[in-house]
């Protein structure tokens, strides 16, 4: 199985960026912890992060016909971004959502996710580890 870990903006800003919320690792332990989990799996894999919606558009058209599942945690874009939403349901691969932090007991902008209404599965609130947990998800999903 062949997954592509995409993280939006400011998540390479981890580590700096309110760590009362996100936590102290930065994002290179966050590529670490993707990494170790991926490899123990067994699973082909890539990791990208970029701070701009449309080369995340494009990162997902590129995906077409090479992954079969995506993990997502578009950050700020999860709750604005209608183009990645349709980016996603134009190559249907199978997508699980993260957020490191609970979105859900946030600000109130903050519970709308336009990816959610593609996603397979959202997982909130369980730091790097939902990374890990969306892995195992997707996995399940590509099984059955
Ligand atoms: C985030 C939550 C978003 O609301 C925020 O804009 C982010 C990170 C998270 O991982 O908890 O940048 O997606």
């Amino acid at each position: 199985m062949k997954f592509l870990i995409i993280n939006g903006p400011n998540l390479n800003m981890l580590g700096i960026r309110e760590p009362e919320i996100y936590g102290s690792e930065t994002y290179d332990d966050l590529v670490r912890c993707i990494t170790d989990a991926a490899v123990s799996r067994r699973l082909d894999f890539e990791i990208f992060q970029s701070n701009h919606e449309g080369v995340i558009v494009d990162k997902i058209q590129e995906a077409y016909g090479k992954f079969d599942g995506i993990i997502i945690n578009p950050a700020a874009y999860t709750h604005t971004s209608v183009a990645i939403l349709d980016a996603l349901k134009a190559v249907s691969i199978p997508t699980v959502e993260v957020h490191i932090s609970d979105v859900n007991e946030r600000e109130e902008f903050r519970r709308i996710s336009y990816v959610s209404l593609i996603a397979v599965k959202t997982i909130a609130g369980h730091g790097f580890a939902g990374y890990v947990l969306a892995m195992d998800e997707l996995m399940e999903y590509l099984e059955k």
